[in-house]
């Protein structure tokens, strides 16, 4: 049982501060990245771009299409009656038209540019400081773990919120059973690589592909670090990262990589997607903070998808009573 200590507004708002810029082979594309986000906001990417995906005319059987698997039988999963929320849950319908998923699109309209993708044969490499690095099979992974659903915030970093129900395991059960040595620090996941399915891996060539994230041992370990199968009951739709993503709610959304198909364990810090692209705008540890904005926009104030409600945004997206003390410790 998890015991509530401070509520979020009670936290202090400190943040570790991140690792040195990452330098390297990626130095070209960094310094691409660099230029992009000085010169315009499209080759930078996170912009609030295809804005108007949310209120387009589309039915529901088009835009979610759930994937029929092995392990199909397992959804809906019991929910976990912990993780309450603050505002009412994104419509299925709007969470499904209004996603960011670079490899297919640059617009919010993922669900249109899918198509390609193949969820099954589907295969997770885990490599580096384990006990025993192997591959896995998605279906023995999903059969190996205890299925839950929870619902959780999700704060972009354009701003914007929605508020979803994840079905998943919690990262630190996998971890657990993956025995990592002592030596391990960081955790580090790939998506998929095949501009075959996904276009823009190949049209946006200046970006570092294939999409990268990591998290330091403690985030991996905590109790809100989900590995996530599900959405609204049911399987992954391939604009949400099918079959398997990351969700770290109380940072900024594109630390929950999707579609992911390499978990290495490591000693160093990983470089990481959007971090490589523009190391001003986006950190590697990309905590949800009102008090530090993005170059470009405010992070005071949150929009919520489907009702465009204004909401202040709360420092951990209100999870400080969970991750506080990682970065109290850190700091
Ligand atoms: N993962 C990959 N591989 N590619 C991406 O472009 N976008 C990130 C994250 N994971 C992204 C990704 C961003 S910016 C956000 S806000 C979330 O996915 C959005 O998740 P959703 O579309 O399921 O709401």
């Amino acid at each position: 049982m998890h015991i509530k200590k401070k509520r979020p507004w009670e936290i202090p708002e400190q943040e570790a501060t991140p690792e040195a810029v990452y330098m390297g082979r990626r130095r070209f594309l960094k310094d691409l990245g660099y230029m992009s986000a000085a010169g315009g906001l499209f080759l930078s990417g996170l912009e609030f771009n295809g804005i108007f995906g949310v209120f387009e005319d589309a039915k529901k059987e088009d835009v979610i299409k759930v994937p029929s698997t092995p392990t199909s039988h397992l959804y809906p999963a019991k929910r976990n009656p912990e993780f309450k929320l603050d505002r009412a849950l994104t419509d299925e319908l709007v969470a499904g038209k209004y996603n960011n998923y670079y490899e297919f699109s640059a617009g919010k309209s993922v669900w249109k540019h899918v198509d390609k993708m193949q969820v099954r044969p589907w295969t997770i490499e885990v490599a580096g400081l384990v006990a025993k690095p192997r591959t896995y099979d998605i279906d023995e992974i999903v059969r190996m773990m205890q299925l839950e659903e929870r619902l959780y915030r999700l704060r972009c970093v354009e701003a914007w919120a929605m508020a979803v129900p994840w079905t998943g395991f919690p990262m630190r059960d996998f971890v657990k059973k993956m025995n990592p040595l002592s030596s391990a620090k960081f955790i580090r996941m790939q998506t998929f690589m095949k501009p075959e399915w996904a276009p823009n891996q190949k049209l946006r060539f200046w970006q570092p592909w294939p999409y990268e994230e990591g998290l330091t041992m403690a985030e991996a370990t905590n109790e809100l670090t989900m590995l996530v199968t599900g959405i609204y009951g049911h399987e992954l739709p391939k604009q949400h990262g099918a079959p398997i993503r990351l969700i770290t709610p109380w940072k900024y959304g594109f630390k929950s990589i999707k579609s992911i198909v390499r978990i290495e364990f490591t000693d160093r810090q990983p470089a990481t997607f959007w971090n490589t692209v523009a190391p001003d705008e986006y950190d590697f540890f990309a905590n949800v903070n009102p008090n530090v904005p993005h170059p470009r926009w405010s992070q005071k104030t949150e929009k919520i998808i489907g009702t465009n409600e204004e909401r202040q945004t709360i420092l951990y997206n209100g999870y400080g009573e969970y991750v506080g003390d990682i970065y109290r410790k850190a700091g």
